[in-house]
């Protein structure tokens, strides 16, 4: 169903892989829904940023990764702010003082978004390392440029 409802080109199993990850303890998976439907996705990350150059500056500070909302005629009207804010809950409640996100360098509206809900520029740049399957069945290795964002959930 999640993958009828919320594509996820070039990684077809991207869903599967997160069930998988929250199954072993490591991650939440967390669906947005309207109306029955799926609409939104993100995962909490439970050991941090994947990316190594992050991870050894912010190794207690869960990441907030992957946030969608499909179809794009459904975004800007508080969605992804409902993601991100049950993920900030999940995080406190472990009580883990922050949260952490990455960022496309190309994204600056999700970046606008995330420095207005509090966000805060790390001055930490990574690449953001993925891989891409092409519709022919070619496996691409991505990296894009990204930085690291951290938010503090204490009051
Ligand atoms: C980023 C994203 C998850 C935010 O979800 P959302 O439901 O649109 O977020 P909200 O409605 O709570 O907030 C919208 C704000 O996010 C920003 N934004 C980021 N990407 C946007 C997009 N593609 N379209 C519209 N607004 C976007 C805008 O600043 C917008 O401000 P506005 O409400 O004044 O228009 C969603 O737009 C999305 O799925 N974008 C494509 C995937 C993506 O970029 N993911 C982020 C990876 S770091």
């Amino acid at each position: 169903m999640l993958r009828a409802h919320i594509p996820t080109p070039g990684d077809p199993d991207r869903h599967a892989v997160r069930f998988a990850r929250q199954q072993r303890g490591h991650s939440s998976f967390l669906i947005a829904w309207v109306d029955d439907l799926p609409v939104g996705a993100g995962e909490v990350l439970w050991r941090g940023c994947a990316a190594p150059e992050i991870n050894e500056h912010y190794p207690d500070c869960p990441e907030l990764n992957g946030l969608d909302v499909w179809p794009p005629e459904l975004r800007s009207q508080g969605i992804g702010t409902a993601l991100i804010t049950a993920a900030e809950d999940l995080v406190r409640e472990r009580g883990y003082p922050r949260i952490g996100l990455g960022v496309d360098d190309e994204n600056p509206r999700a970046s606008a978004l995330y420095l207005r809900l509090g966000y805060r520029e790390t001055g930490r740049h990574y690449l953001d390392r993925y891989q891409y399957t092409d519709p022919d069945g070619t496996v691409l290795d991505i990296a894009d440029p990204a930085r690291f964002l951290v938010k503090s959930l204490e009051t």
